[in-house]
């Protein structure tokens, strides 16, 4: 049996209870077999999408992961039944929605995004929906204008309070034309999501286009919606009168294989991620190969590992699909540190998302952040009025050092980095890794990490 085949239950409370501290002693290579399995940023939105449905719904391969349980809890509190009938098999009974009390959701929304892509499902469940304050990765301002102006185009009316948002829709929603400023996955998910069920037809411009996207399409195709993606990020949707359950499998979780794909370059290490696929991976396959690590790409997953030699420094810029991934940055700065020269990494997506560089810079890194971003010669990406620059000039050992988890990704790189870096480091606030990062304590014991918990 695979070894993370395990009660998922009882390894989400052995995360949770996690003394949120843990002693690394570093420089020894990862090696060895993990497997990956739903994606965090699908799977969520599945799990809201079963609330438009009339009838159950079945998601497998979903990750036992703290933002699965935020998102399970609130549709508990909407009287939508979840039920884990085996390992990572969910079934989701809409069949008694009913509303909730605000300061139910409030409390269980906890650190998590997910809640506002509550909002269509809501309204045409119940009419009205309430939004906390909303939480997720500190990694900029995350606004959900575009969410509200997608919303306020369907015909809701949006009332903010000091609790939060509320939002009714006193003449049902209507399908819309809505173009938005910026291809925002989570702002074309509340579109895709609200203009299933809303009538007519509704005409989505600069949409995202993730493959997480797509597998959401493809999930409320399942469940009767039509929905055509077009070329140059058009999306059209027809609103149809009823939606039934769905049956379907998550797609991989992309960044957790790239994550520990870094982490098997920057120890000098060989990690097989079961479940990994090519096609979702390509753009980070490429930089992969660039930097100098080698792949082998099998049925099953694909096998990452470092050849041996200098690794060789890169630009990249992070972008939307089918661009270099905002999430995929973090981890693989860390093996950027052990490059021979100047990388440099451009961040486009998030205003916020290179703070996690100090605590390298404290283990020896030669990291230089600009806030304002740089200028360069060769650039595929336009240039953003947010974006930040990252050089990092390597090799550098790393050592260690007591470093604080800020957020999700950066989290994780730091857990690379300590593992990565000569000696003992501390990592504390580790519960962050477990919103997203399966197993994650498990999947190091396997990969042969040197390290302890400490309360
Ligand atoms: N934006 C706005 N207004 C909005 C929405 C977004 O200005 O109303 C801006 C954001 O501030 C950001 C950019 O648009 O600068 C892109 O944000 P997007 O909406 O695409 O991101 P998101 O839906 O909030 C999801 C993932 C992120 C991932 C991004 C980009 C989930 C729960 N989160 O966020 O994942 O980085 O797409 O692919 O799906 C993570 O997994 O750690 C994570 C942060």
């Amino acid at each position: 049996m695979n070894p993370l085949a395990q009660d998922a239950t009882a390894a989400a409370k052995r995360t949770e209870l996690l003394s949120d501290k843990i002693v690394i002693n570093g420089g020894k290579p990862l090696r060895g077999r993990i497997n990956v399995r739903g994606a965090k940023n699908l799977a969520t939105k599945a799990m809201v999408a079963a609330l438009l449905a009339d009838t159950p719904s079945v998601l497998k391969d979903v990750p036992a992961i703290s933002d699965v349980r935020v998102v399970t809890g609130m549709l508990n509190a909407y009287g939508v039944t979840v039920t884990e009938t085996s390992d990572g098999e969910l079934t989701l009974d809409p069949k008694n929605v009913l509303k909730a009390h605000f300061a139910k959701i409030d409390a269980l929304a906890g650190s998590s995004r997910i809640p506002i892509l509550f909002c269509g499902p809501l309204l045409h469940r119940l009419g009205e929906a309430l939004i906390p304050d909303l939480g997720g990765c500190r990694i900029g301002d995350r606004p959900i204008d575009f969410h509200l102006d997608a919303l306020r185009a369907f015909g809701a009316v949006v009332d903010k309070s000091y609790e939060g948002i509320r939002l009714t829709a006193p003449d049902g929603l209507h399908g819309a034309d809505i173009d938005l400023p910026y291809p925002s996955v989570g702002a074309t998910e509340q579109v895709l999501l609200t203009a299933v069920l809303a009538k007519g037809v509704t005409e989505l411009k600069n949409a995202a286009i993730e493959p997480e996207i797509m597998d959401l399409i493809a999930i409320l195709q399942k469940m009767g919606a039509i929905i055509n993606v077009e070329p140059n990020r058009v999306i059209f949707i027809e609103g149809v009168d009823k939606l039934s359950g769905y049956n379907h499998r998550a797609l991989f979780d992309r960044n957790e294989a790239a994550s520990w794909a870094s982490a098997a370059l920057a120890t000098g290490g060989d990690i097989f991620v079961e479940g990994a696929n090519q096609q979702e991976l390509m753009t980070f396959l490429n930089i992969f190969r660039k930097v100098g690590g080698a792949f082998d790409i099998a049925e099953d997953g694909i096998r990452f590992w470092h050849p041996g030699g200098e690794l060789k420094p890169v630009v990249v810029e992070t972008d939307v699909h089918p661009g270099f991934m905002t999430d995929w940055q973090q981890p693989l700065i860390v093996a950027l540190t052990q490059a021979q020269g100047r990388s440099v990494v451009h961040e486009t997506v998030y205003e916020n998302r290179l703070g996690f560089t100090s605590a390298l810079i404290e283990m020896g890194a030669d990291i230089e952040v600009f806030e304002e971003g740089i200028e360069s010669i060769s650039r595929r990406v336009p240039r953003r009025p947010l974006e930040q620059a990252a050089v990092i000039i390597g090799p550098t050992p790393l050592h260690g050092a007591d470093v604080e988890i800020p957020d999700l990704r950066g989290g994780f790189s730091h857990l690379i980095a300590a593992l990565t870096a000569e000696g003992r480091s501390t990592v504390s606030n580790i519960g962050i890794i477990a919103r997203g990062y399966e197993h994650f304590i498990d999947k190091l014991e396997i990969l042969g990490a040197d390290f302890v918990y400490e309360g």
